[in-house]
Formats: structure tokens, C-alpha cells, sequence
């Protein structure tokens, strides 16, 4: 009775694998294709691919805000950090982690890299962070304190002018690599000490 269980349930077990051979596997492999065609879609789309921020730009990034909310946001105001074009969410969850009494906004318009800082966020936090799906031309910056920035160099003096446009007078922009263009000029320049990277920081007039 033993070995004629044991018998069906290893049956059941070949059947289950056969079943995840013949027919999971070139879904599975459909599925990965269709993310992949989305991310290549996108990065055609906005001109910009999803690429996370070094560690070592990160912690740049990161020292930069500290330093500005310590100086411009007394206890009771808020301070809100906007990640224009957050890609996977890494930079925006750190940053939000790091100041926990500042609100992050990630904006981003890829599905698969926003769904996947989403995912993120509702499974481990921070609860001072929130992502949006939208397209960043569309996206009024005039609330933030600060941007933070990670883009190229096709799209960035469109930003620039973005930014110029709509920022309030004080707020700070830190853009990662791609300094921005235009009548922007950094009041700091910090090398991220991997390979000749640097942050560049301004401060809106
Ligand atoms: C290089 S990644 C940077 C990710 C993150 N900020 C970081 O530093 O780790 C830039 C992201 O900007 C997004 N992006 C580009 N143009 C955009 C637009 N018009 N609206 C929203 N997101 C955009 C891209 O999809 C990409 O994921």
C-alpha cells in the first residue's frame, strides 16, 4: 500500500514537472521576453534606460540631502524629496531610509521598474516613501525641496529647463553624472570616488 502511494504520488510528482517543462517553460520565457521588450520600449520611449545609482553616488546623494534638511527644515515642516525618474526605486528607498521625517517621491514611467519599487516599498517600507507612474514632463516639481536626478545627456538640458521653471527659490538638485545645463551653476561639485563620477549640486535662485 506504502510503495503503491509512494508510486502514484512520485507519478503525480513526474507529471507536475513534465507539465513545467512542456508548458511553464516557454511562458516563463515569453513572460521575461515581454519585461524585457517593455524596459527596451521605454528606454527608447524617454531616451533614458533604467540604470540604479552607484553605491558610492548613493551615499553622495545622500550626505548632500542630510545636510540640507538638517539646515532648511525645522521640526515641524515638511520636506519632500522628488527622485525624477526613479527607475527600480533603489536610490528613492535609500534616501527615504535615511531621512525618515522628509517625504520621497519616486517618478517614473517604466511599468516594470515602477512595479518593482512598489512591490518594494509595500512589502518592507519605508512608509515616507510613495511612487508614481507618470511621465516626469507632466509632473509639476513645484512642491519639492529638493530633486535628485539621474539622466542623460539628450533629455538633460530639457530638464534643466524644466527644473528652472518650476522649482521654488532655495530648492537644491543633486544630479548624479550629468551635470545640468543651461544658466544652472553648481554650488559643489563632489566626486563619487568611482571612476571620475560626480554629483553636482544647485540651488534653485
Ligand atoms: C538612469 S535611471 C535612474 C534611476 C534612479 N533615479 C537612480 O538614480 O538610481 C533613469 C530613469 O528615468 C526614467 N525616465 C526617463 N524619462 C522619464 C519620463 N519622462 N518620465 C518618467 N520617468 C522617466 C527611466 O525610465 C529610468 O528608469
Amino acid at each position: 500500500m506504502t510503495t503503491l502511494l509512494l508510486s502514484v504520488s512520485a507519478l503525480k510528482t513526474l507529471s507536475v514537472y513534465e507539465a513545467i517543462l512542456n508548458y511553464w517553460y516557454p511562458l516563463i520565457l515569453l513572460l521575461i521576453f515581454c519585461l524585457f521588450l517593455s524596459c527596451e520600449y521605454y528606454a527608447y520611449k524617454t531616451g533614458v534606460p533604467t540604470i540604479a545609482s552607484f553605491p558610492s553616488a548613493r551615499r553622495k546623494i545622500i550626505e548632500i540631502l542630510q545636510k540640507d534638511f538638517a539646515a532648511r527644515a525645522p521640526a515641524a515642516r515638511s520636506y519632500t524629496i522628488v527622485d525624477l525618474g526613479s527607475g527600480g526605486g533603489q536610490l528613492s528607498w535609500h534616501i527615504a531610509r535615511a531621512l525618515p521625517r522628509a517625504q520621497v517621491i519616486g517618478i517614473e514611467i517604466s511599468w516594470i521598474p515602477w512595479l518593482r519599487s512598489v512591490l518594494r516599498q509595500r512589502l518592507r517600507g519605508p512608509s515616507n516613501l510613495q511612487y508614481q507612474r507618470v511621465d516626469f514632463w507632466s509632473y509639476d516639481c513645484a512642491t519639492a525641496d529638493a530633486v535628485v536626478t539621474y539622466l542623460t545627456e539628450n533629455i538633460i538640458a530639457r530638464v534643466s529647463k524644466k527644473l528652472r521653471r518650476e522649482l521654488k527659490p532655495g530648492a537644491l538638485v543633486a544630479a548624479n553624472d550629468v551635470a545640468l545645463r543651461g544658466d544652472w551653476q553648481p554650488i559643489d561639485s563632489i566626486p563619487t570616488g568611482f571612476l571620475k563620477m560626480q554629483v553636482f549640486v544647485y540651488r534653485q535662485s
